[in-house]
Parts: C-alpha cells; structure tokens; sequence
C-alpha cells in the first residue's frame, strides 16, 4: 500500500482516522478546525419534467412566496386524488449529472491547456444528498449507507447503492407514512410559483417527477468537487443576489411545545438541515410547522449562517466542524484507494452505525454505474 503522509496503516483507530480496517467515523477525531470550503459557485443547472426527462435549463423554476406566519394549510388535500409519485424503483444513479455534464464539457474541460490525466478538472462528481449523508455520518446512529465510486479519467465518481435495510424499511412503510411523504412535496405547492409574477395553485397536481437543479462547483481543503442538488424555489425579487445565494430549501417538521422536542429538532432535524443546505450555499430555510392532522400552524425562517448559534446551548449537540473534517477524510480515504482508473470498476464503500468505514472493489459488477454513453463521450 502506498504511504500516505497524513495517515499510518496499524491497529490504533483511537489515534488515525484511517487503521488497516477503514476509516474512522467517531466524532472525537474530527474536532479540529474548520477546513477550508470554498464559497459555492454554480456553474449551470437542469431541469427534471412531469415525465422524469432532463432539460439542460431552468424551466422548472419556482418562485418562493411568503405565506402568512399562521397559513392553516391542509398537507393533507390532494394526497388521494392530486398526487403523481415519482416510481422510485428506477435508480437513475449520476445519469442526469451525466448528462449535464455532456451538454456542458466545455465549461469544465481543460482540453487544450495543460496536458492533463483529469478530463474535467475536478476530483470528485457526485450528488449533493451523497454528500449530506457524509456530513452527517459522525452523528448517524441508525441508517448505514454504500456508496459505490469509480475512477475515470482522473475524476472520482460517487454514486449511492441502497442498502438491504433501506429496501425493507421502503417496503415495509405504514399508510401513515407513505401520506406524511407527500407532505413536504404539498408544503412546496402552497408556496411556490411557476412564473415570478403568479401565485401558488393548490388546487392543482403534484408531481414529484418534476424537479429543478443547480450544479455546484467548490472545494473542500484540496478536494475539487463538482455537485448537483435539487433546489425547490429561489426569491422573486429581480434583485435578489445570483444563485445560489437566491435560493430557498422549504421543509416541514412537526411542530415544537416541548422542551423535549426543542431539543431533539436542535440536535436531529436542523443538522440535516444545516448539512443539505451548507453545502450548495443555499442560505435560508423556510419551515412549515405542521400538527399531527398535518395541518401548518406556523412558518418560520431559518438563516443557515445562524443554525450553529442556535444549537450552541444544546448539551451534546453536533458540530459543522465534526461533519466538514469527515467528509474532508473520506474523500481523501476514496482517492488513496480507488486507484485504478477504469470505468468498470467499482470500489464500494460501506458503513453501518458504530463501525468503520470499509471498502471492497468489484470488476464488471452489478454496480458499476457509468453508463456506456458517458464513457464512449468522454473517451472521444
Ligand atoms: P420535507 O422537507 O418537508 O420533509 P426536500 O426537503 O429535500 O426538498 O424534500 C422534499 C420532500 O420530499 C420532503 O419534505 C419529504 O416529504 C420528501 N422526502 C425527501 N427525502 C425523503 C426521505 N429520505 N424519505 C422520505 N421522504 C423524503
Ligand atoms: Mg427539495
Ligand atoms: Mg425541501
């Protein structure tokens, strides 16, 4: 195995986040100061119809409009007669950042300068919810996750394999449940608009298919990282400064009347918050709360930039620091080990709760992830 400066192979996991077993996950290792995270720039974005297919623009655009802090909007209406789901069990992978990548190599490339292995001067193409899941693995004590990565070009691509747990948990959901997830798509429908000088329709249909998404481009210490995320409105002002900084990441949460559960949105709910939107640079959350018939009896707006103010008073409460220098060594981990560039092979990381990270690698598998279109574009 090569050396690596930074990390010693050996039995001591209490001292190297990296040990011969993997890589580290526990948060005491992660404590050190905040790494360098380059301002996020968006660099295109793309737009997902009705029917799942891919625009290399931003038709699906909404526009953000400012409910009433006490709005009584019914989650509820629609699920049975007004809601088309999106069919989940088509894995669509990195293929739509695949695609935007093809109709936009020559805002990447470097073809013509340098002489480069690299054909798309980044280290790393992922999705941006892969990369919440590693912001957060430091604080997960229930849901693993396998994230599958390969090597072409020079880049390092991270695509999501579902877990066993994950499959049984989507297969086993209550009623309850499957109506709660439409939820936070209706919360969405009652405060956004198609055009920026319309209003939100309720009365009409959801539609999860339908999506829009920036594509980010920022560094992480020596991590040059280009990502996608789905964006669900940006502000309507035309004054409104450049995306992302426009936009705006819409949740629900239950509402809060306890201490007990004051706590628990501190520690559980704002760090996913905090994660998904910290990292594409989106800097405000706008929250429905909701009551158990699903009704929003309140909304209120979270700035990012103070989310880590507020958990400050919360005994044992997670740090960005922690999250940041975790995702900062996974990555470092991923390229000391995914060394062959090869666009079937596939090194598969895996990690479940209170372990370490541990990886295998698998050759013409059932999870290799690039599709031939990609790879026979990018060799020409
Ligand atoms: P909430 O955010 O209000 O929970 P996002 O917030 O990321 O834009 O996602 C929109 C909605 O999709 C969520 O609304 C929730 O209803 C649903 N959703 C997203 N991720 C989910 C997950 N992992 N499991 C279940 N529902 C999810
Ligand atoms: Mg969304
Ligand atoms: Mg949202």
């Amino acid at each position: 195995r090569p050396n690596h400066p930074q990390y010693q192979s050996g039995p001591t996991p209490g001292q190297n986040p990296l040990s011969s077993r993997g890589l580290s996950t526990r948060r005491e290792q992660y404590e050190k100061d905040f790494p360098v995270y380059k301002q996020p720039v968006e660099v295109g974005c793309f737009s997902l119809d009705s029917e799942r297919r891919f625009f290399n623009d931003n038709r699906q655009m909404r526009y953000y409009v400012e409910p009433d802090r006490s709005p009584n909007f019914d989650l509820r209406d629609g699920y049975k007669d007004r809601f088309i789901k999106r069919d989940d069990s088509v894995k669509e992978k990195l293929d739509h950042m695949l695609r935007w990548i093809l109709a936009n190599r020559s805002k990447l490339s470097s073809r013509g300068t340098a002489a480069s292995s690299c054909a798309l001067d980044v280290d790393f193409v992922t999705w941006r919810g892969h990369l919440t899941k590693l912001l957060t693995t430091p604080y997960e004590t229930r849901e693993g996750w396998l994230l599958a990565v390969t090597r072409f070009r020079g880049t390092l691509y991270i695509s999501e394999v579902e877990t066993e747990a994950a499959r049984r948990d989507q297969e086993n959901r209550t009623e309850r449940h499957e109506e709660m997830m439409y939820w936070g798509y209706k919360f969405e429908q009652y405060t956004c608009a198609d055009n920026v000088h319309s209003l939100p329709d309720p009365g009409g249909v959801v539609n999860t298919n339908e999506a829009f998404c920036t594509v980010v481009q920022t560094r992480l210490a020596d991590h040059r990282l280009l990502f996608s995320g789905e964006v669900d409105c940006r502000d309507k002002d035309p004054n409104a400064p450049a995306p992302p900084a426009c936009y705006v990441e819409l949740k629900t949460s239950a509402e809060i009347s306890t201490p007990k559960q004051r706590s628990n949105f501190h520690r559980f709910k704002l760090l996913k918050w905090w994660a998904q939107s910290f990292l594409p640079g989106v800097p405000r959350v706008v929250a429905g709360f909701r009551d158990h018939e699903g009704v929003v009896v309140t909304v209120d707006t979270f700035p990012i930039s103070k989310i880590s103010h507020l958990i400050k008073n919360e005994q044992n409460c997670w740090k960005p620091t922690v999250c940041m220098n975790f995702c900062c060594e996974f990555l470092s981990f991923v390229k000391h080990i995914a060394t062959e560039d090869n666009p079937s092979v596939v090194y598969l990381l895996s990690w479940e709760p209170h372990r370490d990270v541990t990886f295998s690698i698998h050759r013409d598998s059932q999870y290799s992830f690039l599709p031939h279109w990609y790879v026979e574009e990018m060799t020409r």
